[in-house]
This record gives C-alpha cells, structure tokens and sequence, in this order.
C-alpha cells in the first residue's frame, strides 16, 4: 500500500479551477518532484494535503486513512510536515524557540498544567527544549541556537524552517520551492541537507521545486503539472526531453 494515494484531487477557487483529477501513488522512502510553471497548482495541492484547503472533489488517502476533512493539525499529528514557498519563522525569537514552538504543537498538555506550570508541564517544556537542541544539532545548527533566527543567512533560515518541519515527527515531508531565492553555493548545500534527511530520519519526501537543477538531481521520479492538470510524469530524463513539458515551460525563465 502507497504511503499516499491522492485519486481524483480537483479544487476551484470560486470560478477558477486551480487542481483538475490530480493523482498521485508515493511509496514510502520515495523522493518525488511536483514541477510546473507559476500558477499550475503545485502549492494547492501542498494546501489541500495539509488540512488548508477542503477539496472540491476527490480523497487524499495517507497510511490508509482518508484525510479530506481532518484540521490542520490532526494532519501534522498524523505524520505529514511541510515547509512554505515564504520562509515563515518567528523573526524575533531565537533559533532554539522556533523549533520548541513546532514541537509544542505536537505535544499534549491540558491548559491547566500550563497555567499553572505543573511538575508535569514543566516536564514536557525540558523534554522538547533538550529534543529541540537534540534536533538542530544534527542539522549542524548547534552553533546558532540562542540567535534571533532573522539574523541567520538565507540558507541557515531554511534549515531552521526544515529542522521546525523535522520537529513534528514527520515520516512524510512537503517542500515548497525550498531552493527559492538561494545561490548556487547555498542550493548545493541544500540538496545534500535533503538527501541527508530522508536517509537519516527514514523520511518520504515530495518537492515543489523550480530550480531544475534540484530536480534532476535528486528525485527519482517527476510529475508535471500545467493550468492544475498533470501533463507528464516520469524520470527526469524522461520529462527533459518531453515536448509538453518543454512546450510548458516556453516563456518562462527555467534555471537550470
Ligand atoms: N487562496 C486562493 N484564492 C484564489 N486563487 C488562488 C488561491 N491560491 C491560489 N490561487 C490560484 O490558483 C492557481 C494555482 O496557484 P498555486 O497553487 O499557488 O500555483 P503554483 O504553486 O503552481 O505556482 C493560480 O491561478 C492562483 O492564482
Ligand atoms: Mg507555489
């Protein structure tokens, strides 16, 4: 059975249909890449898999239960992270705080422990902040725990979005353009840091990502999407010498 199976995935917004029949079959450990120009759908369909978004139509089937309908965070408890196309980490607060607040989510304890900052409470609060620091150091963060995270370069930042990912216990990971706005120093950075997370952490990741060089590096196999319909699917070489996928792509700056 598919770690996901998503059948017949449509959404409109209003009189715009942004995702038309999607599917998609991700086996554990798979890395798998959602391509297509700006606008075809790829972070709708990252919304409707995370609980942002009820689908029009269609089942999001994740270890063999169906989640259209499920919050938000019923969805991150049962396995699924992502991280944002706009890294999105509390500016202010340090490295460290950023990622207990992920892991906080994810725990349990009633609003009267916390009120009244119970034995039990305070407990969980020393569990997640050592697992916390645990987490960033095998980001290779450990140097950066008490600074604010803006202050951290653009790449750093993104690290500490991925380690908030990682701090929820994900075995499925979502990655919205995570090379968006990075160097070519800091992309290549960044697909070891992927490939080091998946083996790492036992991970299955899907990757939305523009940068055609991350692509066919290192994802197995690609699905491409254009006006919310997928238009090919296959191994990278395959979708590099596809003509509507090239066809897609005319106009558009592609980087490779
Ligand atoms: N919340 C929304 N409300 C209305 N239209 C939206 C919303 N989110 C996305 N869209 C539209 O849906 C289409 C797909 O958007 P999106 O999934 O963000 O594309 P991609 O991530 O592939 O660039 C676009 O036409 C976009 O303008
Ligand atoms: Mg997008």
């Amino acid at each position: 059975m598919p770690l996901l199976q998503i059948r017949g995935l449509t959404h409109w917004f209003g009189g715009l249909r942004a995702v038309h029949d999607f599917n998609i079959d991700l086996e554990e450990g798979e890395l798998v890449g959602l391509i297509g120009p700006n606008g075809a759908g790829k972070t709708t369909i990252f919304n409707l898999v995370t609980g942002a978004y009820r689908p029009s139509e269609g089942e999001i089937w994740f270890n063999g239960e169906n989640l259209v309908g499920l919050p938000p965070h019923e969805i991150t408890a049962r396995g699924i992270a992502r991280t944002f196309q706009t890294i999105r980490l509390w500016n202010e607060l340090t490295v460290l705080d950023n990622v207990c607040i992920a892991r906080a989510s994810r725990i349990r304890y009633g609003l009267v422990d916390a009120l009244l900052r119970t034995p039990a409470f305070r407990r969980e609060e020393k569990e997640i902040r050592e697992r916390a620091i645990e987490l960033l150091t095998r980001l290779g963060l450990q140097d950066y725990l008490y600074e604010q995270a803006k202050n951290l370069p653009y790449g750093l930042q993104r690290r500490v979005e991925i380690t908030r990912a990682l701090a929820t216990e994900p075995c499925l990971l979502l990655l919205d353009e995570p090379a968006a706005g990075m160097n070519p120093a800091e992309i290549s950075v960044l697909m070891d840091l992927i490939q080091q997370i998946r083996e790492e952490f036992g991970l299955t990741i899907w990757l939305i990502e523009h940068q055609m060089r991350v692509i066919m590096n290192i994802c197995e196999r690609i699905q491409v999407l254009d006006f919310g319909e997928t238009i090919a699917e296959g191994t990278p070489t395959e979708i590099q010498n596809n003509p509507r996928v090239i066809e897609a792509y005319l106009g558009e700056e592609v980087v490779v």
